[in-house]
């Protein structure tokens, strides 16, 4: 069988509304060019996230009828804990309502000023969380993860020569620990190798640092380890998934992407003593530990999902997709980050649009544009979400300017796929009358989500 079929039947449809270029024109102004800003039904295909937006199977809504809603030692919470601990090993479980809240919880026991901790790339929550309590993120991505054009098995991968390095420098009393973020979503969506969890497993250990996974695509990492990895060819998802968890202390996990649910999230651990301290903090922030902000049916929900997600068949269809609407782009000669991610197709919106300097938020324009043409909404990962100010005034630009196109967990199908490479191909030949964006207005932090921008002349 050479054609990948989507591995699901459709029984439950929602209508897209469709809309005319010219209105689209006018959303967008209204919307300051900035498409979080815009309303969920002007959009056609909505590529803003991955998160929280999944389909999710009829098992699942079965669940949700069964969730135990009592307020202690829900049947429920029995059934999540269960579940992770099962894909996961891991033998504590704390359930939060999303991945930043674990974040939040986490990183108030383990951060602090003068504090540094370590990642392949953190996510923007991540590092705001960090941020937030006076510590410092550092990103120590791999070489070959910082170049969107050259394809390579894992570009997620940590620099474990740096990660050495900078541990020396700073010494590992101020190091409380590293996260590797599996699919490494802001670089790219790109896996992170069994290989480098174990080389940055040892390397932690040496300083006795402990390492987190940032957990949320879990499922899509150990799937890219299957197909890349010779050493696991014959493993099933399971036995992989396991292993990666075995080189952790611990995780943070949100719900809305691998599990399937539209909410949730958790941390588990092996240390009592670090989780007895973020249990407190829980029923301050988030509510009573067997609940920590969920419904008894989120926690169905996220139980039967975390199942689900690791159906090889699903995992072939889904990783699929994604290459195939990288496959259509690189033959059109859009530049993309290669090879394809686990859950989005990136563009790179600098060699997209060569004659926008980063201060011009080229990744913005570009998501602006792809609304424009064809009502559809991506999300700019580059100088808007992750740029800095200098000490002048100046924009500090980020890594890398991207846009990304997440593909929702069994929701389009391949004609939306085709439609969307169509739009992108069309924006691409008329790249030239695309404009540059100036801020206008800013949030102190992620500031992306609130920010309001327009055209410059
Ligand atoms: C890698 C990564 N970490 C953390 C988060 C935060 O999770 P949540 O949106 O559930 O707060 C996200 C969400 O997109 C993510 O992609």
């Amino acid at each position: 069988m050479s054609t990948i079929i989507e591995p699901f039947k459709i029984k439950s449809v929602e209508p897209i509304y469709f809309t005319t270029k010219e209105e689209r024109e006018t959303i967008l102004k209204d919307a300051f060019f900035n498409p979080f800003l815009i309303r969920a039904e002007d959009v056609m295909i909505d590529l803003l996230t991955d998160s929280g937006t999944s389909a999710m199977s009829s098992a699942q809504w079965a669940g949700i009828m069964l969730g135990d809603e009592s307020y202690a030692g829900s049947n429920s919470f029995f059934h999540f804990e269960n579940a992770v601990r099962d894909i996961t090993g891991l033998p504590i479980v704390i359930p939060t309502h999303q991945g930043r809240a674990a974040e939040k919880i986490l990183f108030s026991q383990l951060g602090g000023k003068g504090k540094y901790i370590l990642s392949n790339t953190l996510f923007d929550t991540t590092r705001a969380n960090i941020e937030f309590t006076g510590a410092t993120g550092v990103d120590l991505l791999c070489a070959e993860g910082k170049i969107p054009s050259v394809p390579s098995p894992f570009k997620g991968n940590i620099d474990i020569v740096a990660l050495g390095k900078f541990i020396e420098e700073k010494g590992a009393d101020n190091i409380p620990l590293c996260i590797i973020t599996v699919t490494n979503n802001s670089g790219g969506g790109q896996p992170v190798s069994m290989q480098n969890i174990r080389d940055a497993r040892a390397a932690c250990l040496k300083y006795g640092i402990p390492l987190f996974l940032d957990a949320c695509r879990f499922a899509e990492n150990a799937f890219f380890i299957k197909m890349r990895e010779p050493e696991f060819a014959n493993a099933t998802v399971e036995e992989i998934v396991l292993e990666m968890f075995s080189y952790a202390d611990g995780c943070t996990m949100s719900a809305k992407k691998d599990a399937f649910a539209n909410i949730g999230g958790f941390i588990a651990l092996r240390d009592e003593k670090l989780a007895l301290e973020c249990r407190n903090l829980l029923i301050i922030t988030e509510g009573f530990p067997t609940y920590g902000g969920l419904a008894g049916r989120d926690l169905e929900a996220i139980a039967i999902g975390l199942h689900e997600v690791l159906d090889e068949h699903y995992l072939q269809y889904r990783i699929r997709s994604i290459e195939y609407l990288t496959e259509k782009l690189i033959a059109a000669g859009v530049p993309v980050m290669q090879p394809a991610g686990g859950h989005a197709v990136y563009l790179d919106a600098l060699a997209f649009l060569p004659h926008l300097p980063p201060d011009q938020y080229p990744g913005q324009a570009l998501s602006c544009a792809l609304y424009k043409e064809g009502g559809i909404r991506s999300v700019e990962i580059g100088s808007l979400m992750f740029g800095k100010y200098d000490n002048a005034g100046q924009l500090i630009p980020a890594m890398m300017e991207l846009v990304r196109l997440a593909i929702p967990r069994r929701v389009y199908t391949q004609s939306h796929i085709d439609y969307v490479a169509e739009m992108i191909i069309q924006v691409f030949k008329d790249r030239e009358s695309i404009k540059g964006l100036k801020i206008i207005y800013e949030a102190p932090t992620l500031r992306h989500f609130t920010a309001q921008l327009e055209v410059m002349n």
